[in-house]
């Protein structure tokens, strides 16, 4: 029996999977790490913390699984976007990575679109410049930390650097890179133009590949840190969010995911590509050959539920905990009690800025309506429903680009809560299917590494073989209603306050 192995270098942590050749999940392991949030609004990790997490996962499943390490016939990486990860000429971290979801670049963005020109960045690059994506952070060295900036000889995202350190080469593949904004994207390589405009070099960027294509070997060195076979084959992987498409299935026209992590992303498989002309939703390259993928992200989904059970659920956390229960399902029930409209409570998700549909770093969270007799029930199922909304405000744009589809795949932590799972369903007003993987983007790149090891011919017929749809879940039309009244609601707040939240961060 072959097995293929996906490792998802995640925010909270990396998820390693061994999977057989039909797509099983043998073992899996998963090892936390730290986000450092040096001042309100940064996000920064250390790549040794990543590379340590690989290590240490992919070991743990080659013993579980018990499996001979020979029979692992490749690796796929899937990996937070957008992140910085820089090396000197003795190929040390030169500072922690800036992350995804750091929002310090505003400005750096604004120069951004100065440097090269608002039409003529989305024409190459096809997004606008925006504040989590690479390229804004590279600008943001440069003008902040010179010194650091100089030294720079190679520049990676968290999941390429990972890939350096097992296979010794510099590489990176096209999904994560379109979200460095260095590409064109629609010819699926770097862009000279923009990559001179910012003062980089093309030897400071990797060798360009298809998601699927065979980057490199795994070195004696990184052998025995991980229990890996010299000589096992990496292939690109893919952006985390591509890697989950690809393990959702969502790899033909029209079919769209949903998924809650720390971020919510509503993702559109398209075979032409499609650009949003106020680059509200991002115009990427999907993981499938020769496709892209247009898609909505909302920076504060899973993080919000975190941030409101972390805080003010402390006591049910930690019963939960010591009656080994999962303290979220507990939360779910609570949240259940409350109607839909949570009492006429909405809360706005922004807690770390927002992409789709506003493009603002300074955005904030906010729960609008609070009276007396609200209580932490109707705050937290306010707190799901407001990630809801801003999960619609993602579908109403792509449905507005011409992308019709019949119903949402939902996955995600947040997708396999089933209060979550009704309510996109009642304020998407569509029907949600959960797909026969829960394992997303590991599955999603350990299919990338089949096909790479030749053991599958193509990514979209490995898709069809191994994933299917395990259960459908329809809109109730009563609820629908009650949320079309809300959502005209909850996109009115952030017009209303979008000059208090920049005057706020001027304080
Ligand atoms: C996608 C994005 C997030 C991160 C972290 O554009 O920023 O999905 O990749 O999950």
């Amino acid at each position: 029996m072959a097995y293929l192995i996906g490792s998802d270098i995640g925010t909270s942590g990396t998820k390693t999977v061994l999977f057989d050749e039909a797509g099983r999940t043998v073992a899996s392991s998963l090892i936390e790490y730290p986000l450092y949030q040096p001042k309100n609004g940064w996000a920064e990790q250390e790549p040794t913390d990543w590379w340590n997490a690989v290590c240490g996962t992919i070991k743990d499943v080659i013993t579980k699984a018990g499996v001979d390490k020979n029979d692992v016939k490749g690796v796929g990486l899937s990996g937070q976007m957008h992140g910085l990860v820089m090396l000197d000429e003795n190929d040390k971290v030169i500072r922690p990575s800036i992350i995804w979801c750091d929002q310090r670049t505003g400005e750096a963005a604004a120069e951004l679109t100065e440097l090269i020109g608002a039409e003529k960045l989305l024409e190459i690059t096809a997004n606008p410049a925006l504040t989590g994506f690479t390229a804004a952070k590279i600008m943001w060295v440069k003008k902040n930390e010179p010194a650091n900036f100089d030294r720079i000889k190679k520049i990676m995202l968290p999941k390429d650097y990972i890939r350096y350190m097992l296979t010794g080469e510099f590489a990176t593949e096209v999904s994560d890179a379109s979200g460095m904004q260095l590409m064109n994207v629609a010819e699926r390589k770097w862009s000279d133009y923009v990559i001179d405009k910012i003062g980089l070099d093309k030897s400071q960027l990797g060798k360009m590949y298809e998601s699927c294509e065979v980057t490199g070997k795994v070195t004696p060195a990184a052998a025995e840190k991980t229990g890996l076979a010299v000589g096992t084959i990496v292939v690109g992987g893919a952006g985390d969010q591509a890697a989950c498409a690809v393990g959702n299935s969502i790899v033909k026209e029209g079919v769209i995911s949903a998924t809650i992590g720390t971020s919510g992303v509503v993702f559109a498989h398209t075979d032409k590509m499609l650009m949003d002309p106020k680059g509200r939703v991002h115009t990427l390259c999907h993981a499938v050959p020769g496709a892209w993928h247009i898609m909505g992200v909302t920076q504060g989904a899973g993080l919000s539920f975190k941030w409101f059970r972390d805080n003010f659920f402390t006591a049910e956390k930690l019963t939960a905990e010591e009656l080994g229960e999962n303290p979220n399902k507990i939360i779910d029930k609570i949240a259940a009690t409350v109607p839909a409209g949570s009492n006429r409570l909405i809360y706005l998700p922004y807690l770390m800025g927002e992409r789709t549909p506003h493009l603002d770093p300074d955005a904030r969270g906010v729960f609008f309506g609070l009276s007396a007799l609200h209580t932490k029930a109707d705050m937290v199922r306010s707190v799901l429903e407001g990630v809801t909304y801003s999960l619609r405000d993602c579908l109403e744009i792509i449905r507005g680009l011409g992308v019709n589809p019949d119903f949402v795949y939902a996955s995600g932590g947040g997708g396999s809560s089933p209060l979550w799972q009704q309510m996109m369903a009642d304020v998407f007003g569509i029907r949600i299917a959960l797909g026969s993987s829960k394992e997303g983007g590991a599955l999603g790149v350990a299919i990338l590494a089949g096909v790479g090891a030749g053991i599958y011919s193509d990514v979209v017929s490995a898709c069809d073989a191994l994933i299917y749809e395990t259960k459908s879940i329809s809109p109730v039309a009563e609820t629908v209603e009650t949320y079309n009244k809300a959502y005209p609601i909850y996109t009115n707040l952030y017009k209303s306050l979008k000059d208090d939240f920049k005057a706020l961060s001027k304080l």
